[in-house]
């Protein structure tokens, strides 16, 4: 089963509320966005490999660590999950970057595919799928099911607000792959929006609607 991991820091819960409250515009909506991305990134990669590097520091040479950060891929789904790359190449400069095109059709809820470009060696790298929201879970399911069939085989999902349902069917159909969140909330709606939310993330961080 894979691991949810809820990512409860004060500075990230202060953030999120930001986010979530109505009147906050696209430029702070962003701005925040970003700010919990690269916070949240330090729980994402607290476990990623380090290599060895010989370096000399003022006093004398020692052996010390570094990331391998040519190792790892950012993949949004976009539009929202855009919203969350700048903040993770802050933490990792020389990640690459993929993008997944995935929307929602309204009536349906579905995911539907659009666009799909994916660094050519993605299945030698551990892969930080992001979205901020995760309400049915289709479209991460979708998402980390084209990675797989890229021969991805080290996947971490970073959202931002969950609902009880789409952490459920990711675990269910990708019990290998760690979800990483701010906020699991309570419900969806009956337009399979999260309750209470931050309504269409989308729309909020480009203004769209
Ligand atoms: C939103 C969100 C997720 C998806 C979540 O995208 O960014 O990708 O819905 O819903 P799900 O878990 O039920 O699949 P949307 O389809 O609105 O596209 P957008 O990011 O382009 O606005
Ligand atoms: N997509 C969003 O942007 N928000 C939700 O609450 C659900 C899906």
């Amino acid at each position: 089963m894979s691991q949810l991991h809820v990512i409860d820091h004060p500075m990230v819960q202060h953030k999120l509320t930001i986010m979530r409250m109505k009147e906050t515009g696209s430029k702070d909506f962003r701005e925040l966005l970003k700010e919990i991305a690269m916070l949240m990134g330090y729980e994402v990669t607290r476990d990623i490999a380090l290599m060895d590097v010989k370096i000399e520091t003022p006093i004398c040479p020692m052996t010390a660590k570094m990331v391998n950060g040519r190792k790892l891929a950012i993949v949004p789904i976009l539009r929202a999950g855009m919203g969350m790359v700048d903040g993770l190449l802050s933490l990792l400069p020389v990640a690459k970057v993929g993008h997944i095109g995935l929307y929602r059709d309204e009536e349906t809820h579905k995911p539907v595919v659009y666009f799909c470009k994916l660094p050519k060696d993605i299945e030698n790298r551990m892969v930080i799928l992001t979205d901020p929201m995760l309400a049915t879970g289709g479209s991460a399911c979708d998402g980390i099911a084209m990675l797989k069939e890229r021969g991805c085989k080290n996947i971490r999902l970073m959202c931002l607000v969950a609902a009880p349902d789409g952490v459920a069917k990711v675990q269910q159909e990708h019990p290998d792959v760690d979800i990483y969140v701010a906020a699991v909330d309570e419900r969806l709606n009956e337009n399979a929006y999260i309750v209470p939310g931050l309504g269409d993330a989308g729309d909020r961080i480009f203004g769209t609607k």
